[in-house]
This record gives structure tokens, sequence and C-alpha cells, in this order.
């Protein structure tokens, strides 16, 4: 499964760009606004540190289909091409009509705030590039996240189609794999989660008994000062 940063925090940004092998950063309206200040500046600052070949998701904030348009439009042709720039669109009727002219069009659209498997059936058919599903927030009201996804993946296993699952909001590492399995493609995850994905006690615990064996038979030497001698 491909991961993507959910976050506009330019620190952690250019932290897990150097650290982790993600494809991209995903933004929506919540995560711009915890950043504040001149937010155009601030998504051309995140595209100049991941650079031109990843993915950058930005959310438009126009709700008529004309501005919708042309608010994507703006979007794409500030920050990259159509090919690394994705226009985040909600979920609703309007969404879709935007969603179906701009990617005749060519433009990458990710149908966002997506809860359920008929409306990412809905987004496939009208030509997004990716649906992202709210697995935490379904998880949260006692609905199955997970589950969603596992639906969706097996309809767009069915209908063949090329639109992939972008799986977004999450809370706890587990979520994430649970996703993995049951076919996500794709998840979008905070710098909190993320760090959870890596850390263990145990690779902790472990690293320092292989410093303190090596120690006690070796000193300070390292096998790259043993080479070079
Ligand atoms: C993607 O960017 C989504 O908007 C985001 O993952 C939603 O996360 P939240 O439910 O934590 O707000």
């Amino acid at each position: 499964m491909r991961i993507i940063l959910d976050t506009a925090n330019l620190d952690d940004i250019r932290y897990f760009n150097e650290y982790f092998p993600i494809e991209g950063v995903t933004t929506n309206p919540t995560i711009l606004s915890k950043e504040g200040g001149d937010i155009i500046s601030h998504l051309k600052e995140i595209r100049a540190i991941i650079g031109e070949d990843k993915e950058l998701h930005v959310q438009v904030m126009e709700t008529e289909f004309d501005k919708i348009v042309e608010e994507a439009k703006a979007i794409v042709a500030l920050l990259g091409n159509k090919k690394n720039t994705f226009v985040k669109i909600p979920a609703t009727p309007v969404g879709l009509k935007a969603c179906m002219a701009l990617s005749k069009e060519g433009y990458g659209i990710t149908v966002t705030a997506v809860l359920t498997a008929a409306q990412a059936m809905l987004a496939s058919n009208a030509g997004a590039a990716y649906v992202a599903p709210y697995v935490s927030r379904l998880e949260n009201i006692c609905a199955d996240g997970v589950g969603t996804v596992a639906d969706i993946a097996e309809l767009f296993s069915i209908s063949g189609t090329d639109c992939q699952i972008l799986a977004a909001s999450f809370k706890t590492a587990k979520e994430v794999l649970d996703c993995a399995v049951v076919g996500c493609h794709t998840a979008t995850i905070g710098s909190d989660v993320m760090h959870r994905l890596i850390q263990h006690t145990t690779t902790d615990t472990s690293i320092a008994g292989f410093e303190k064996d090596w120690k006690g038979a070796f000193g300070e030497k390292t096998i790259l000062g043993m080479i070079k001698g």
C-alpha cells in the first residue's frame, strides 16, 4: 500500500519527505487552517519541499459548479500539473458534476469525505482518480471504516476501474494496517500515526542489546572503521 503524508506542517513534511517513503502530501481546509498565514505561499512551499514528482492534494473551497471548476484549474496551475496535483472535491452532487467535467479534461480528482461504498462507486463512475474514505470518522460512530474500504476495494476490483482508494482520517496504526490487508491502494496518514508505524520498544531494546554486545567485544570500532583500517 502506498503512503501519503496527511499534514501541511512544513517541518513534518521536510522530515517525513526525507526519512519515510512517502508518495506525496494531502491537505484539507482544517489541516491548512492549523498553519494559518499566507496559505498560497505555504502550498507553494510544500510543493518546493516534496519536488515536482510527488503528489499534492488540495481541496476546493468553492461550492458552485463553475467556481469549483475555476478554482480546481487555478490550484493545478499554481502547484504543478495534472499529473502531480490532485484536486480534492467533496462527495456531493455538485462535486460529482465537477468531477465529471474536470476528469474529462484530464485533471486528477480526489473525491473526498467519502463515507460509503455507494459514494465511492459514483465517484469512480464520475472519473475520479482517487476516492478518500474516512476510516476513523466511521469507526468513531461505531460504523465499519475498514469494512467500507474493503467493500470499495471489492467493488473496484469487480468493475476494473482505474480509480484508486486513498484511505484517510486515521487515528491508529492498526486501522492503517487493516486497510492495507483488505486491498487499499494508498493511505494518507498524519504525523502522529506515521511515527507509530515505525516505532516499537522491542526494536529499541534489540538495538540497545546489539550495541552492548558489540561494544563488549570490539569497543568503539565499527565495521566501516575495520574495513578502512
Ligand atoms: C485527508 O486529507 C482527509 O481530509 C483527512 O485525512 C481527514 O482526517 P480527519 O478525519 O482526522 O480530519
